[in-house]
C-alpha cells in the first residue's frame, strides 16, 4: 500500500497551512499545492478543511482539484508513470503505448494499482517532443518508444 499520510502530525501541518494562508488573497491554488506536498493527495477530507479554513465552498475547490492537471484525487503508487498526450507524441502512437502500460499494469489513466506500486497519468507535453513518443516513470525518461518496448521497462521496476 502507498504510505499512510493522513496522520495527526500532517493534519497539524495543514492547519498551520491554513492559518497561514487564510488572509492571503487568491492562495487556494497555492494552499491545495502544498497540501498535496503534505499528503501527496487530496483526499476529501483534507479538501473540507481547505474550505473551512479559507471560506471558499466545496464546489470551487473541487472544480479547480479537477481542472489542474497537477492535483491527485487518489494517493500515488510508488512509480508513477506518464504517459505524453501532446500533439508530437499522439501523432507518434502515444495511445497504443498508454494502452499497452495499461493492460500490463490492469489500470487507466489516474488510476493506482491496488498494490501501491504503480500509478498512471496520461500528461500534457512534457517539452521534450524531439523524443516523442515518451513516457516517465518518477524521475526516469523513456523516448522513441514504440509499443514492444513496454514490456522490458515495465519489467525494470
Ligand atoms: S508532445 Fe510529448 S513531449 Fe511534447
Amino acid at each position: 500500500m502507498p504510505k499512510e499520510t493522513m496522520t495527526a502530525e500532517n493534519f497539524q501541518k495543514l492547519d498551520e497551512l491554513i492559518i497561514r494562508e487564510k488572509e492571503t488573497k487568491g492562495a487556494l491554488i497555492q494552499v491545495l499545492q502544498k497540501a498535496q506536498d503534505i499528503f501527496g493527495y487530496l483526499p476529501l477530507e483534507v479538501q473540507q478543511k481547505i474550505s473551512k479554513g479559507l471560506k471558499i465552498p466545496m464546489s470551487e475547490i473541487y472544480g479547480v482539484v479537477t481542472f489542474y492537471s497537477q492535483f491527485n484525487l487518489e494517493p500515488k503508487g510508488d512509480y508513477l508513470i506518464s504517459v505524453c498526450m501532446g500533439t508530437a507524441c499522439y501523432v507518434r502512437n502515444a495511445q497504443p503505448i498508454l494502452d499497452e502500460i495499461s493492460k500490463f499494469t490492469g489500470i487507466k489513466s489516474g488510476e493506482t494499482t491496488p498494490d501501491g506500486k504503480f500509478s498512471l497519468l496520461a500528461c500534457r507535453c512534457i517539452g521534450a517532443c524531439g523524443l516523442a513518443p515518451i513516457i516517465t516513470i518518477n524521475e526516469d525518461v523513456y523516448g522513441r518508444l514504440v509499443v514492444e518496448d513496454v514490456k522490458e521497462i515495465m519489467e525494470k521496476y
